[in-house]
């Protein structure tokens, strides 16, 4: 889901500055880029450029535009760099029709062929809906705006003026848009952050529904132009509440957004690829486990050799690599300063370079040869969740890629789905263990990754001490540790390694020690090795990383809260570590 933020006023106050306020309540939507237009006189005026609302707003001096409507956008690209011309608002050829939008236009490209005397600016699929709408324009927006939103296939939520009325249009399909409604003024939202602060009255569009608001009056109309009764709804959210969507945690909602991120990941384009002599895998923290997951997806399918390494090792070391090498970085930040360094280590040794980066035009993105952009949207919360399923996806789509093969990506979505819903139990598990002070986690093959990612979400966000280890390792000197008040969390699905991680079970058990088991429904017996058991779909052995990650979150979460950590801002930790 591209995630940005509209927010729109008309009423008898000057709009920039409530508008200003309001986009920046939206800043955690998507912040690459910014505008805002308002009308004045029947003249439409328009500031717009790349950069967070504070930086653009004060370069670009927003509250200067005149008027009492308008609507103000902060971008998350998915279609066009973030850059001046493909910043919201677009204007029509003639400037008399400003729109801002959220979502995807799938058709943009075959609407653009039949608009042959628009002029367009920008490389946005958001632009045509400014033309067609001055296609479609014979005096009434409403009516213009039904008959575009007939073209459109996609997702939009669109906020739409013509110099000549003074209203504002709206118009949702798949993209949230609500109106706040007040005394003698109308607000609009992607959420009811943007004016939850003004008025606790909204009115949520519903899908292929178009507005008509003015100062005095917000008329609703389906999409054959009948009007609707929509009574507001009563908001029972802080600003702080509504840009959680009521989640108690961004990392909480983050989580949950996890299937909506996959299927938005599954339309990454993973650009033409040279078969390298050999990949490395570089990266920092949770970024680094989803290269290891990369590298067994990679040596299997595609049989090409993948040296994996933290970054803050790779640069200190003296790593051979070279010409015909494939260097791939892996950050949601774009910015760690480790990750970056080693990325220039790489290119002066000769390697190709891919950076997989979920923060557009971010500096490793612009120094890598090649960058493959993650669909995570704006990950707030500092303990890596949805980035890290949207880099695992990038991986596994770059590893079709090398090899040809096709994995059953597509199940994933509501496999994910189904983990989520089984909350409740988990944090029923995480009541008996949040108490302890160290927590063994081990897994084999492709969860060997799982089970160090999964110890770092509890360390980082409840500081209970944890250690990630391949299973086969515990009795190499681990298996001292266990005792009554060391519990393991041992992630056993029924894959290709499963009897190995049963005896390994086994042993931990035999020790006293308490066994949190992540294991594939439907299989009963692991319920005698294990203390509990949480259970993930089936799924096809290279997927359960997928399956196994979410259930450690949502542990980590919820023993995390049981403790009161401030999970979304843990002690000592930044979400982006831009220094060594
Ligand atoms: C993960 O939960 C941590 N916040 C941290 O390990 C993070 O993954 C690491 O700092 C890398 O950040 P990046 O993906 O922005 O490069």
């Amino acid at each position: 889901m591209p995630m940005c933020g509209i927010a729109g006023y008309i009423g008898r106050k000057e709009a920039a500055q409530i508008l200003l306020k309001s986009i920046r309540n939206l800043e955690y939507r998507g912040y690459d880029s910014v505008g805002m237009a308002t009308l004045s006189e029947g003249e439409l005026h328009v500031k717009k450029g790349t950069g967070k609302v504070s930086e653009v707003g004060e370069k670009l001096n927003f509250t200067t535009l005149p008027g009492k409507l308008g609507f103000a956008h902060t971008r998350w690209a998915t279609h066009g760099e973030p850059s001046e011309r493909n910043a919201h608002p677009h204007l029509s050829t003639s400037g008399k029709i400003a729109i801002v939008h959220n979502g995807i236009i799938e058709n943009y490209l075959e609407l653009k062929e039949e608009l042959t005397d628009a002029s367009f600016r920008s490389e946005t699929d958001s632009e045509v809906i400014a033309h067609l709408l001055e296609k479609n324009y014979k005096g009434s927006l409403k009516d213009a705006l039904l008959k575009t939103i007939e073209k459109l296939n996609g997702t939009y939520a669109i906020c739409a003026m013509h110099a000549e009325k003074e209203e504002i249009a709206v118009a949702r399909n798949g993209s949230p848009l609500a109106i706040g409604i007040g005394e003698n003024e109308n607000f609009v939202g992607s959420d009811v952050s943007a004016f939850v602060e003004y008025t606790k009255e909204a009115i949520y569009l519903d899908d292929f529904e178009i507005g008509i608001i003015t100062p005095d009056s917000v008329k609703v109309f389906n999409n054959e132009g009948r009007e609707l009764h929509k009574p507001p709804m009563r908001i029972n959210w802080d600003l702080e509440q509504a840009q959680k969507q009521g989640y108690a945690h961004f990392m909480l909602k983050e989580i949950h957004e996890q299937p909506q991120i996959i299927r938005d990941s599954l339309s990454i384009q993973i650009p033409p690829l040279q078969k390298p002599n050999k990949i490395f895998m570089v990266a920092c923290g949770t970024a680094g486990y989803a290269g290891l997951v990369g590298k067994y997806i990679m040596e299997k399918a595609a049989g090409i050799p993948v040296e994996v390494a933290p970054a803050s090792e790779f640069r200190y070391s003296s790593p051979i690599i070279g010409e015909g090498d494939l260097f791939i970085s892996i950050s949601q930040s774009g910015e760690t300063a480790d990750t970056l360094a080693a990325l220039r280590l790489a290119k002066e040794k000769g390697a190709k370079t891919l950076g997989i980066i979920n923060v557009q035009d971010s500096t490793i993105a612009r120094e890598s040869d090649t960058v493959i952009y993650t669909r995570a949207g704006p990950e707030i919360g500092v303990a890596s969740t949805k980035a890290f399923t949207s880099q695992l996806i990038a991986l596994y789509k770059i590893a079709e890629k090398f090899s040809g093969q096709q994995y059953p990506l597509d199940s994933l979505a509501q496999k994910v789905q189904a983990v989520l819903d089984s909350e409740g139990q988990i944090s029923k598990i995480a009541e008996k263990y949040f108490k302890v002070y160290n927590f063994l986690y081990i897994g084999r093959g492709f969860n060997y990754p799982i089970a160090l990612e999964g110890a770092l979400k509890l360390k980082e966000i409840s500081y209970i001490h944890a250690e990630g280890y391949a299973s086969g390792e515990m009795k190499h000197g681990p298996i001292a540790l266990v005792c009554d008040e060391v519990p393991t969390i041992a992630i056993a699905p029924e894959d290709s390694v499963y009897k190995k991680s049963v005896s390994n079970m086994q042993e931990i058990k035999a020790r006293k020690g308490k066994i949190i088991a992540v294991a594939t429904e439907g299989d009963s017996s692991i319920v005698q090795h294990a203390t509990n058991v949480i259970y993930v779909p089936q799924t096809q052995e290279e997927l359960y990383p997928f399956l196994s990650v979410v259930a450690l979150q949502l542990f980590a979460y919820h023993v995390a809260s049981l403790r009161d950590c401030d999970i979304d801002k843990p002690r000592n930790l930044a979400k982006s570590v831009t220094v060594e």
